[in-house]
């Protein structure tokens, strides 16, 4: 045995046995909380129903895109991928990357567990195959974030992860909206961060960045796929209700993705990245592209749009601080920091939205 091998390679495994005991990473991801990425169940009946014969051509292009499987070879560590010094990193940004890479493999899974189980119950040919291509590219996601995870010793438990974390249930029009927002937000988020990284290259401090551009383009693809799904009936976009619903899916949305990062400081400052600059530009984006389907749209210009959102991060901070506390102190800390959140959220919620008209072809391709 080499012994000028082994030493280097003790000491790695003594600094990852110290790092999977500060992160319980499984944990992190079973935790059910207002902010984490969650699983979601729904009415796969219903959802087996649907007949996309009014999108149809749209429909076979897009699955026939998906069927050739362009990134087929693309989630696989290539002489790209740098190794990462674990142990050199700044200890507050090691925490932050970690429970970035932890929250969006919570969320790729939680993808590739829902799409999994509508094709394993349904029987409806088009949806299955839809939702067979969706789960196998979730799948791929979380896993490769999961690899990465792996190599500082502290990769989550999947399985586990199946079966113990918690399951939300959301009727199928809920799940178009949410599902619809989130995967054009991953690709909004993706793609502004690998742009960012191309022009400043000095600033990835992790491999894992340079696969966005073509990872993103299957979360395109798969808001595609709701878009097209949310046009086979008129009345999921255009009823009066409806519009109240997916003006509440865009508030809760970007008001949580906006909290979450800001939880994040010196991750994107190691970015390089001005996280209200970052987070706006999601929601420029991901607005613009929701002009395809959504006849609403937020002003995220509006005067009460940051200062409420910075109000709501406020309140939560708030309510984590009171979480730590105990007796009256925990409760009151508690009582008064949702009644700020909420007030927040009404007030973002109540601004006056701005009216859109969708196009005759629902169909985008990544332009971004
Ligand atoms: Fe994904
Ligand atoms: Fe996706």
């Amino acid at each position: 045995m080499n012994i000028q091998n082994t030493a280097p390679e003790t000491a790695h495994d003594e600094l990852h046995a110290e790092i999977a005991d500060r992160f319980d990473t499984t944990a992190m991801a079973t935790e059910t909380t207002l902010l984490n990425p969650r699983f979601y169940t729904t009415d796969f009946d219903e959802l087996d129903r649907i007949d996309v014969s009014s999108v149809r051509e749209d429909w076979d292009d897009l699955l026939a895109q998906m069927r050739s499987d362009p990134n087929k070879g693309h989630f696989k560590k290539t002489e790209e991928w740098d190794n990462i010094d674990w142990d050199g990193m700044e200890p507050k940004l090691k925490a932050e990357l970690i429970d970035f890479l932890v929250s969006s493999c919570t969320a790729e899974f939680s993808g590739c567990v829902l799409y999994k189980e509508m094709k394993r119950r349904g029987k409806n040919p088009d949806i299955c195959e839809l939702f067979s291509y969706m789960s196998r590219d979730e799948a791929r996601h979380a896993g490769f974030i999961n690899d990465a995870l792996r190599e500082a010793g502290v990769a989550v438990n999947l399985g586990f992860l199946t079966k113990s974390k918690k399951y939300t249930y959301f009727r199928p029009k809920f799940i178009y909206y949410a599902t619809y927002l989130s995967e054009k937000i991953g690709y909004a988020r993706y793609i502004t961060i690998y742009r960012h990284l191309e022009a400043n290259p000095d600033k990835r401090f992790h491999p894992i960045f340079k696969w966005f551009r073509e990872w993103c383009n299957d979360e395109f693809s798969h808001g595609e796929a709701f878009a097209l799904l949310m046009r086979t009936d008129p009345k999921l976009t255009q009823s009066f209700v409806n519009k109240l619903w997916i003006r509440f899916f865009l508030t809760a949305v970007y008001s949580t993705m906006y909290v979450r990062d800001h939880a994040r400081p010196a991750f994107h400052e190691a970015m390089g990245v001005d996280i209200d600059w970052y987070d706006q530009e999601v929601f420029r984006k991901t607005s613009e592209i929701a002009r395809q389907v959504f006849p609403v749209e937020l002003d995220i210009d509006h005067p009460r749009w940051m200062p409420n959102l910075k109000r709501m991060e406020r309140a939560f901070r708030k309510m984590e601080a009171a979480e730590k506390q105990t007796g009256l102190a925990r409760m009151l800390g508690k009582l008064t920091s949702g009644a700020q959140a909420g007030w927040a959220f009404v007030s973002l919620y109540t601004i006056p939205v701005k009216k859109n008209t969708p196009p005759e072809s629902v169909r985008l391709e990544p332009a971004y």
